[in-house]
């Protein structure tokens, strides 16, 4: 087996941090910034201590705070045609998930001609894009650290991944200091979004000794402190291992890519727009039980890492008690344990199945899927069925 482990983005972890963006900024050269957020994170605060830092450091700067959940290749043209108004040299992503994928798209269109989902696939781009240095706000996406970008496109509902080398940001910020302030329900989301890339991560066939090692200590750090940062919220602790343990999952995504639960949940996203993490909780403990006859012993691994007891157990048992452990997880969070209850219209099944099947991380999943399977476990995470 060939593989290759690549992890170019520079990653500067300490509280504290997002306020020196501009020092990190002036030292990697940069003279023009753009940069990317939202109107969330400008009126929770976060954005001016960054701008008042560009300002100290010389550095002039441009805000782009239109930045949509789920963003849509509309919104990155809409950002690229204001980026395009003056010469910027770096784009700094400041928010969730969102706000990075949005960043990394118009950072590639900066360079390349067409439209962004003319780039749909892996490898399609042909020039690397303008550096970004991602400073995330939630524990979950990732993205400061992974090599795609996934945009909605609003006519057909469908969530494009765009992946290639050139995405990867260039550095990446993490300042637990910023999610401190983050809504319970936002904490459980992302957390569990971080958790289903460190699973999905770990059983992947074309999951690596890099990949694996890094997924599992991942899964480890996120069952040991998921809680507390939802909890109690202003825990810097938990905060901080929440945020490496999610950038640790994405450097081990972007190297095994997911599986099922991110096939199908994209879909659940783009049709029925089911916040990302939350689509992802409650279809996890589902495909888990469907992955289970494919790679008990790595289900096993899982449950240790969550802390559940195996002394004496078959693999396939002790997977078991991983499956129910993220079942309990979602209801300690208070996140739905089935698709009804999240609105899911079963008068999509075709189209859901259509779209899940298009997804490349199908292909990677741990059990061979095709359609009816599939349809199996959207219907089973429906009813809440998690015995088969
Ligand atoms: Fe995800």
């Amino acid at each position: 087996m060939h593989y290759r482990h690549s992890i170019p983005t520079v990653v500067e972890c300490g509280t504290g941090l997002a306020g020196r963006a501009g020092e990190f900024l002036k030292n990697w050269g940069a003279k023009n910034v753009f940069v990317v957020t939202d109107q969330g994170i400008r009126n929770a605060g976060l954005l001016g201590p960054v701008l008042r830092s560009l300002e100290e450091h010389g550095l002039k700067y441009d805000v782009f705070d239109k930045t949509v959940p789920d963003p849509s290749a509309e919104s990155v043209m809409e950002g690229l045609e204001q980026l395009g108004r003056q010469p910027h040299d770096h784009i700094l992503a400041l928010g969730g998930g969102s706000s990075i994928d949005t960043a990394k798209g118009i950072a590639i269109m900066a360079v390349n001609k067409g439209h962004i989902l003319d780039y749909e696939g892996v490898n399609k781009i042909p020039r690397p894009g303008l550096p970004v240095v991602a400073i995330p706000t939630t524990a979950g996406s990732g993205s400061e650290v992974t090599a795609s970008t996934i945009i909605t496109n609003l006519k057909t509902s469908f969530k494009a991944a765009v992946i290639s080398p050139y995405i990867f940001p260039k550095a990446a910020l993490l300042d637990p200091a910023l999610t401190e302030n983050l809504p319970q329900e936002l904490t459980a989301a992302t957390g569990m979004d971080a958790l289903t890339h460190a699973i999905e991560s770990y059983t992947s066939k074309t999951a690596t000794p890099f990949s694996r090692a890094l997924a599992i200590e991942a899964v480890r750090m996120i069952g040991g402190n998921i809680r507390k940062a939802y909890f109690v919220g202003n825990d810097l602790q938990s905060r901080e291992q929440m945020l490496v343990a999610s950038a640790m999952a994405g450097m081990a995504f972007s190297q095994s890519r997911l599986g099922n639960v991110h096939a199908i949940s994209h879909t659940l996203g783009g049709v029925f727009h089911i916040p990302h993490g939350v689509a992802n909780a409650a279809l996890l403990p589902y495909v888990m039980m469907y992955n289970l006859p494919a790679c008990p012993e790595k289900m096993k691994d899982i449950a240790e890492a969550l802390g559940c007891r195996v002394d004496g157990l078959s693999p396939t048992e002790a997977g078991e008690r991983a499956v129910h452990a993220v079942a309990e997880l979602n209801r300690t969070l208070n996140i739905p344990s089935n698709l009804r209850e999240l609105g899911v219209d079963l008068k999509a099944l075709p189209k859901l199945v259509e779209d899940a099947m298009r997804s490349g991380n199908v292909l990677v999943n741990p059990r061979r899927t095709g359609p009816s399977d599939i349809e199996n476990i959207i219907r089973n995470a429906y009813e809440g069925n998690l015995s088969s």
